[in-house]
């Protein structure tokens, strides 16, 4: 299908392919761009790179890489740190007590739009991922609608801007919107941690002696790898069921572990973060097909998501939707490398899974649902992700 939201010459909106995020921005020019799922596997699991997306290399020059976020660690810094919140994100505690979150979340944001019958699809998506993460961090201490609208906020601020007039306005913008989240938000989860520590990632920061700046750059990292990530994908998978019936039935007659199959299989298609960043800190020495390429340290290379992804390992029509394919690849995930790979793979996996099967479970149940206005499709060109807006959803 092709669609008016998409890039006039977009040459993948033709028969055939299904992705509705198929034509990102373009890497950076002189970095080498990585589009084989083998080669960038060996890339994001080796201990020879260091993270380079994400801003990873402005924000090294402002702080010490070892009290840095987890997303910019390395080596035994950053396993230890994986070590000591895996906890946070154990299966036990993800069915226990986030399960109930996000059922209580996902029935009252429900309950809203059988009463109201109409509702913004990708507001409801964002008021669910930010209360679940939220909750794994520990900020809680704030109202949670206002929070998700401050976050909302800094994140849009710094979207794509171009004069040097309008740079200057945003990081002001920026500045200051990033006060208010730290002065409503992270200050009085700090406060009420100090008091009495509980099981979050705050508690753990603080017991580690972090300073408030460092916590407020978790907390915004949090923000951006877990809620706006799961938000953008919940909109994402949402849009493609409503325009497959079939498939939307399988996904509600199924149990869940078939719903997440469907999802991994959206997010294979879609992936979120479209492109992983990674500075060569050695030479490196990678296998591809029986030949060896060796890539100088130094090198900055971008591992196209989208293109590993649509690998052989797929299987045939790699980018049509079906939920089927992967079920001869027992060792591959089901959405290759959508959550990337190696020591950074996320942690959160398995959260915005269920979350997204637990919401999309209800909204599709609900009578009459449908979707009257698709999103808008925009780019975030830091990691090559899409954002959809103004999805309007309507009840019958
Ligand atoms: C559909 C939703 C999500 C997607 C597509 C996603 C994707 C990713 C990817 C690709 C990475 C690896 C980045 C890299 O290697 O450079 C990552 C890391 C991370 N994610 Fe997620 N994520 C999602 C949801 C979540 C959630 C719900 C949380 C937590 C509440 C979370 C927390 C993190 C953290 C803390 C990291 C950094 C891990 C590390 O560097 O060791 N993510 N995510």
């Amino acid at each position: 299908m092709v669609d008016s939201h998409f890039a006039p010459n977009c040459p993948y909106h033709q028969g055939g392919d299904e992705r509705k995020s198929a034509c990102p921005p373009e890497a950076a020019p002189g970095t080498i761009v990585v589009e084989k799922l083998g080669l960038a596997r060996q890339i994001l699991r080796s201990d020879r790179v260091k993270q380079a997306g994400f801003r990873a290399e402005l924000l090294e020059r402002f702080g010490r890489r070892e009290h840095a976020p987890v997303l910019y660690q390395g080596g035994e810094a950053h396993q230890k740190q994986r070590r000591a919140i895996a906890r946070f994100f154990a299966p036990k505690i993800v069915s226990g007590h986030y399960r109930a979150l996000m059922e209580r979340l996902s029935d009252r944001l429900i309950e809203r739009l059988r009463k109201t019958r109409r509702a913004q699809l990708d507001l409801m998506s964002l008021d669910i991922a930010v209360a679940v993460a939220a909750e794994i961090v520990g900020l809680t201490e704030s109202s949670l609608p206002r929070m998700a609208r401050r976050l909302n906020r800094f994140f849009t601020a710094n979207a794509q801007v171009q004069t040097p007039r309008a740079v200057l306005t945003a990081f002001v913008l920026a500045q200051w919107r990033l006060l208010q989240f730290y002065l409503w938000d992270v200050r009085p989860a700090i406060g009420a941690r100090r008091r009495r520590p509980r099981e979050d990632v705050i508690s753990h920061l603080i017991a580690r002696g972090r300073s408030h700046r460092e916590i407020l750059t978790e907390c915004l990292t949090y923000g951006a790898a877990g809620m706006v990530t799961t938000r953008e994908f919940i909109v994402m998978a949402a849009w493609h069921l409503f325009e497959r019936d079939a498939l939307t039935a399988r996904f509600l007659a199924d149990g869940e572990t078939e719903r997440i199959a469907i999802l991994e299989e959206i997010l294979r298609l879609e992936p979120v973060v479209g492109a992983l960043y990674r500075r060569a800190e050695h030479d490196l020495a990678l296998e591809d097909a029986g030949e060896t390429i060796h890539i100088p340290a130094g090198s900055l290379l971008a591992l196209d998501v989208r293109h590993a992804n649509a690998d052989s390992a797929a299987g045939e029509y790699p980018h049509q939707l079906d939920p089927d394919r992967m079920r001869s690849q027992l060792h591959l995930s089901g959405s290759l490398i959508s959550f990337g790979d190696g020591p950074h793979r996320c942690p959160g996996a398995s959260v915005a899974l269920q979350e997204a099967a637990i919401f999309l479970e209800r909204l599709f149940r609900v009578p009459g649902i449908k979707l009257e206005t698709a999103p808008a499709l925009a780019w975030n060109p830091t990691i090559a992700g899409y954002e959809l807006r103004g999805a309007i959803v309507t009840a019958g």
